[in-house]
């Protein structure tokens, strides 16, 4: 396995998790099998992100455009959703873990949505990783409830316009109090956003791998993370200004 440096691992992560459906197709399985595949790669991901220390890890786990799937896989899933918060749980209490959800919320199965609330609920003194379940999540969702919420605000006179800042207006996001993701993996070989925290991911170093979700290993996992390590990250400074060598090469 890839040696990773304890200091320079990813304090946010986020995962697109994708391929399960053709992993599935590929073995002549149904794609709920690989959903199920799929959950047991979310299970070593988060075992392995607690136990090296990161901060938050963010799964898109459902997004809004999932909905128009046939109706027997989203109730599939919304299944497997379930019964994996049930089990977990007692997982997420024993390793520290909070859960937290961002997306629209109201728009799950009551069943999910009180697993949920559940899950939350009971994990919320936590202190360990914040394991953050994106769910009928859209990123330009998102950005527009959350103008609506700043604009009922200006409008009741609790903000001024001239107050409105990147900093005020992250807070109205769904991920208000998370910091932004450091690095973003994707699997299954698409190169896409996919609607995904798109205000949030300006910034992050940004991982694709061929390999499909539930073919997604520990090793391919350390792999990513030391690819991370790798990367320079400049926020649009100059290597120079980063190593503090500006003032001499300016002078
Ligand atoms: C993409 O595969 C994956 C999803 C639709 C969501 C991820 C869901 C899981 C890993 C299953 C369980 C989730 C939890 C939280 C227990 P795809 O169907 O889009 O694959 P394809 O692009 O190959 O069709």
């Amino acid at each position: 396995m890839e040696p990773l440096e304890p200091g320079k691992l990813p304090t946010h992560l986020a995962i697109i998790m994708d391929g399960n459906g053709r992993w599935a197709q590929q073995r002549m399985l149904k794609r709920i099998v690989g959903h199920q595949r799929g959950a047991e790669t979310i299970k070593m991901v988060v075992e392995q992100a607690s136990l090296l220390g990161i901060k938050y890890l963010t799964l898109f786990a459902f997004s809004s455009e999932n909905w128009s799937r046939p109706a027997m896989e989203v109730k599939a899933l919304m299944a497997l959703l379930k019964k994996y918060i049930r089990q977990e749980t007692a997982r997420m209490m024993r390793k520290n873990i909070r859960y937290n959800v961002i997306g629209n919320r109201s728009d799950l199965p009551d069943d999910v949505n009180a697993t949920l609330e559940d899950a939350i609920r009971e994990t919320s003194g936590n202190t360990g990783m914040v394991l953050t379940l994106a769910l009928s999540y859209g990123g330009r969702q998102e950005i527009s409830m959350a103008a609506s919420r700043l604009a009922r605000d200006v409008a009741a006179g609790k903000i001024k316009p001239d107050d409105i800042t990147m900093e005020l207006f992250s807070g109205y996001l769904d991920t208000g109090g998370l910091p932004d993701p450091d690095f973003l993996i994707r699997t299954s070989g698409e190169m896409r956003i996919s609607n995904f925290l798109l205000w949030q991911l300006a910034y992050t170093e940004l991982y694709f791998t061929e390999t499909y979700w539930p073919d997604f290993t520990i090793n391919e996992f350390h792999k990513a993370l030391a690819d991370f390590q790798s990367r320079e990250r400049r926020f649009g400074k100059t290597s120079d200004q980063l190593l503090n060598r500006g003032s001499l090469l300016n002078a």
